[in-house]
């Protein structure tokens, strides 16, 4: 068996570095706040592939009844003879589309979770011995480069992940799929729609505690990272919906006045009772919004298709 290739876009004390900063920035921030990258080492992508099977979590079952649907569509319309997937994490419902493009010659994976990007890309060289597979540990808010691949290709970007970026954050995060694509290439976006407050927040804020487990996670990185004592059981998972700004706020509240080491950054950090910090955002979407943010970015949309319960939606957009 053919074994994929896997390529490491930065040097390999980079991610600690980029966490030392967003560590140091984040904690000394009023409110303090961590960016949602840093769930994902081994164990936070296999809490997330749990979440995926929550009865609560609707979002990977209503995407993938759409790319079950749509896929014979989707080839049609791209012809895509290369597939770029970013956040592909375990490319689970990736398969969908794969089985159904009779072109694909290349799937280039892209994702910060080594684990689950090497775990995928293995299962899927096994199972499509004819596709090149070349996996890129890389993060896809930071520049980086593609190999070269037959065109035209299809960047697909699952999942509701967009809705994890901020509004700043979005804008030029689409302008650098803009930047990637080719005239003719296009993008597969999948995005979580806005909903009653109930069915969101229990969707963040599951009985069986694994959401809590996947947000208490990041403490467990900088504490193996940075060497910093966070006592996880001081903390509480916080979900909660943001009317104005349409998005799902996870946070991590303080149960007590504590003091928090960091070795790695010479750092003592204090957190009052009660305490709140921002460890990700989840935007909802409406059809409006999804395409004057892709026009925006030079991204046409030409197809909305949503499930049948309307909770999700998947666009299919063509590089200007
Ligand atoms: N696309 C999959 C996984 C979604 S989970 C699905 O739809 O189920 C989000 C994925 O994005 C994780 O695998 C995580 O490691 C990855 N990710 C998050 N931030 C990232 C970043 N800045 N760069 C690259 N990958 C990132
Ligand atoms: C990866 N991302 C789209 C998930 C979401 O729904 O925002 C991450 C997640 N956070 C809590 N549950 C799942």
């Amino acid at each position: 068996m053919s074994t994929p290739a896997v390529t490491r876009t930065l040097p390999a004390d980079a991610t600690t570095a980029a966490l030392r900063t967003d560590v140091a920035a984040g904690l000394s921030h009023t409110p303090k706040r961590l960016p949602p990258k840093w769930f994902y080492d081994a164990r936070g992508s296999e809490l997330f592939e749990k979440i995926t099977t929550l009865p609560a979590y609707y979002p990977t079952r209503a995407e993938r009844e759409i790319l079950l649907r749509e896929a014979p569509r989707i080839a049609e319309a791209t012809g895509a003879r290369t597939l770029v997937e970013l956040g592909s994490g375990s490319s689970d419902k990736t398969r969908h589309l794969i089985s159904a493009l009779p072109q694909l010659h290349t799937y280039l994976p892209v994702d910060v979770s080594e684990s689950a990007l090497t775990a995928a890309a293995r299962a899927l060289t096994a199972e499509h011995p004819g596709l090149t597979v070349h996996a890129l540990v890389a993060d896809f808010l930071l520049g980086f480069a593609l190999p070269g691949s037959p065109t035209p290709r299809l960047l697909a970007f699952l999942g509701g992940t967009v809705g994890n970026l901020l509004p700043q954050e979005r804008a030029a995060f689409l302008r650098s799929v803009h930047d990637l694509l080719a005239p003719g290439d296009a993008l597969l976006l999948g995005t979580d729609l806005v909903k009653d407050e109930a069915t969101l927040v229990a969707a963040y804020d599951d009985p069986e505690g694994v959401t809590a487990a996947f947000n208490k996670n990041v403490l467990s990185v900088i504490n193996r990272e940075l060497g910093a004592d966070f006592d996880l059981d001081a903390f509480e998972h916080v979900a909660l919906w943001d009317a104005e700004r349409e998005w799902i706020e996870m946070r991590l509240r303080s149960r007590v006045q504590q003091s928090v080491k960091v070795p790695a950054l010479d750092l003592a950090v204090v957190f009052e009772a009660g305490e709140e910090m921002r460890t990700e955002v989840s935007a909802k979407f409406r059809e409006e919004t999804v395409r004057a943010e892709l026009t925006a970015a030079g991204l046409d949309l030409a197809h909305w298709w949503t499930d049948e319960a309307d909770r999700f939606a998947l666009s299919l957009a063509f590089r200007r």
